[in-house]
């Protein structure tokens, strides 16, 4: 399955992200990639608030992992700062990506610094940034184990 679709506001994002949200359930991995300031966050953050979780959903920059207790956990990352997967696992992410031990669904940005760390991806969105509010989002399902 690959969806491609042009959006041109905030408000496009709010909804296909909610829409997503409607096909989650754990165990579940979400790669987000696009430029900096693209909206993962923002998709994260709407995806979030759909599931029914009333937290200040902020980016995890600095903290690089952000848990919500939606309907099931969502775990958000944000591998921006670092760039090995060994940094990663030196900070204990790797169980997250254990699909045995998985509870909830983990949303990752900038996967890409840490290559090698995810290797069941179920989903992976595609932002790229067109204009102030425009967009072209991508999704597209994964290679989870025994696809
Ligand atoms: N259609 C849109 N979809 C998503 N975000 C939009 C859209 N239009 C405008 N924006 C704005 O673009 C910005 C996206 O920032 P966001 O923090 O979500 O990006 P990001 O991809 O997570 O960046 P980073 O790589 O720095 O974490 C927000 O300020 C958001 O309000
Ligand atoms: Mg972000």
């Amino acid at each position: 399955m690959k969806i491609k679709t042009e959006i041109t506001s905030l408000k496009q994002t709010e909804e296909l992200a909610s829409a997503f949200a409607n096909i989650l359930k754990p165990p579940m991995v979400v790669l987000l990639k696009g430029d900096l300031g693209s909206g993962k966050t923002t998709f994260v953050k709407s995806v979030v608030l759909s599931l029914g979780c009333k937290d200040l959903v902020t980016s995890p920059t600095f903290t690089l992992l952000n848990t919500y207790n939606a309907k099931f956990p969502i775990y958000h990352f944000d591998m921006y700062r670092l760039s090995s997967a060994e940094e990663a696992m030196n900070v204990g992410f790797e169980e997250y990506f254990d699909k045995q031990r998985l509870d909830g669904v983990c949303f990752v940005e900038w996967p890409e610094n840490v290559e090698g760390l995810i290797r069941d991806v179920d989903f992976e969105i595609d932002i790229e940034k067109k204009g102030e509010n425009r967009r072209t989002m991508t999704i597209k399902e994964g290679n989870h184990a025994g696809n």
